[in-house]
């Protein structure tokens, strides 16, 4: 069975010369299908490097990374974008979601890039509102809604396309008690159907629900 994620000795600096930050040093981490992991580490630690690096979003100045036994440090723009596309929900921190956009429409966009049908599309945005506690939301513009609302939005437009694998980057992080317990619900549902999860957390309850906690510190992978 290949790991799901497999980093070996990933090295990612940002600026350069004196003012040059090595932010993730030497990481090397192991992913296997279905396990549901949390990242922790202090604020500016690398955990959203990491996973922009993991997502596909950035790419690492040395080391692999394979996802499903196939290297992704190698690709193109194109090809990443792809990967990210095909395989990945991502919940980046500020939501990210499209302000001109229907709430309806910011989670059936990812659908419509895989080719999916209005019919398919519908059925599938009513399922994940209904677990979402989204109904009636439908025609709200994000500004429109509360912090939790937004990221339930976020969190069902990562859901929308089944993806293999989950990176929410701290998506607990200041909100109500009743969104909270509807993601830890749905990460814990989508997690017993066989989807891994990274989730970069500061949230104790969240970290325990994980089958294992990762640390990032002084750049280097601790386990915890
Ligand atoms: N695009 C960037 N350009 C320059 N520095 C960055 C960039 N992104 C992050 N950093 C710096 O890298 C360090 C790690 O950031 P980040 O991965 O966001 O940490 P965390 O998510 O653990 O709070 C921080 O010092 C941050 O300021
Ligand atoms: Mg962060």
């Amino acid at each position: 069975m290949k790991n799901t994620i497999k980093l070996l000795k990933i090295n990612k600096s940002y600026g350069n010369g004196n003012n040059k930050l090595h932010v993730l040093k030497d990481i090397s981490l192991s992913i296997d299908p279905g396990e549901m992991v949390a990242i922790v580490g202090k604020s500016g630690s690398g955990k959203s490097t990491l996973l922009n690096l993991i997502g596909g979003i950035d790419k690492p100045d040395s080391g692999e990374y394979y996802f499903n036994g196939k290297q992704i440090n190698t690709s193109d723009r194109k090809q990443m974008e792809r990967f990210r596309r095909n395989n990945i929900g991502f919940v980046v921190q500020n939501f990210a979601l499209i302000n001109d956009f229907k709430v309806y429409d910011n989670i059936a966009l990812p659908m419509r890039y895989q080719k999916k049908t209005n019919n398919e599309i519908k059925n599938r945005v009513y399922t994940l509102f209904e677990s979402m506690d989204l109904i009636g939301k439908e025609n709200e513009y994000p500004t429109a809604l509360s912090g939790g609302e937004a990221q339930r939005v976020a969190i069902a437009r990562a859901l929308a396309c089944n993806p293999e694998l989950i990176l929410a980057d701290e998506p607990t992080g200041s909100l109500d008690e009743k969104t909270q317990e509807i993601i830890l619900n749905v990460f814990r549902e989508i997690n017993k159907q066989g989807v891994t999860i990274l989730i970069v957390t500061h949230d104790h309850d969240i970290a325990r629900t994980c089958d294992r906690t990762v640390e990032i510190s002084d750049g280097k992978m601790v386990y915890v």
